[in-house]
């Protein structure tokens, strides 16, 4: 069943304790982190301090999305914050294989971002290495923007690949999901599905995140 992954990036930093317990209470079982650096992406958002402060409010899971040049170089920095999951993107990751295997090694889950218009094929020989490949469907950088239809072809693309070759990773996919396109994203096979505005942006996140999940799980209940 996919799950809504609500993402801090459009939650209200002064009251984040607060924000996250609404959608706790509303069953979210995992939080996505955006971490900008202004130079991969033309913004910036939140580091290690704010992961840290999150780990010690919530037994959530955290899936921390690293929008930074260079990541080798603070993997280890935001696994000691306390993520469990980290995603590095492919166009920032000349040595994705040797980052995959360390953040595994770390005991955490590795997942692979795809900005929209990076092909899923550029994963033909990683994919096995994958816990989670993680597609953009808007360009990063920015929370609010329009959700980019295409990158659902390439979301059944992965969904085909794993059934074919019997592989296990998940799909997740991030920006631009609302209630109205939820479901159409649920049924092109993503299991994990980020939603900053959607949740955060709307006057009582909580039911804001029961209506989404909704949405997405009778998408997928709902007979061919
Ligand atoms: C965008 C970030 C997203 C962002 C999504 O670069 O990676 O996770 O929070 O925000 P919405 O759901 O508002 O598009
Ligand atoms: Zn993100």
């Amino acid at each position: 069943m996919p799950e809504i992954l609500p993402s801090l990036l459009a939650a209200d930093f002064t009251r984040l304790g607060e924000q996250i317990a609404q959608v706790e209470s509303s069953g979210a079982r995992i939080l996505h982190l955006d971490i900008m650096d202004g130079h991969f992406v033309p913004n910036l958002s939140m580091g290690t301090p704010i992961v840290s402060a999150v780990r010690k409010v919530t037994r959530l899971t955290l899936d921390v999305h690293l929008m930074v040049a260079n990541p080798e170089a603070v993997v280890p920095l935001f696994l000691e914050a306390g993520a469990d999951c980290v995603s590095v993107h492919q166009e920032t990751t000349p040595h994705l294989d040797r980052t995959l295997r360390f953040i595994q090694s770390e005991g955490a889950k590795a997942g692979v971002v795809l900005n929209p218009s990076t092909p899923v094929s550029t994963l033909e020989h990683a994919l096995d290495l994958c816990d989670y490949v993680l597609l953009m469907s808007v360009n990063p950088g920015f929370g609010g923007q329009k959700f980019i239809p295409y990158v659902l072809d390439k979301a059944r693309a992965l969904r085909d690949w794993r059934d074919r070759r019997r592989l296990e990773f998940l799909i997740e996919i991030d920006g631009g999901v609302s209630v109205d396109n939820v479901g159409k994203v649920a049924e092109a096979g993503v299991d994990w599905i980020v939603a900053g505005s959607s949740v955060f942006g709307e006057a009582d996140p909580g039911s804001a995140f029961s209506r989404l999940s909704r949405a997405a799980r009778d998408s997928v209940a709902r007979p061919a």
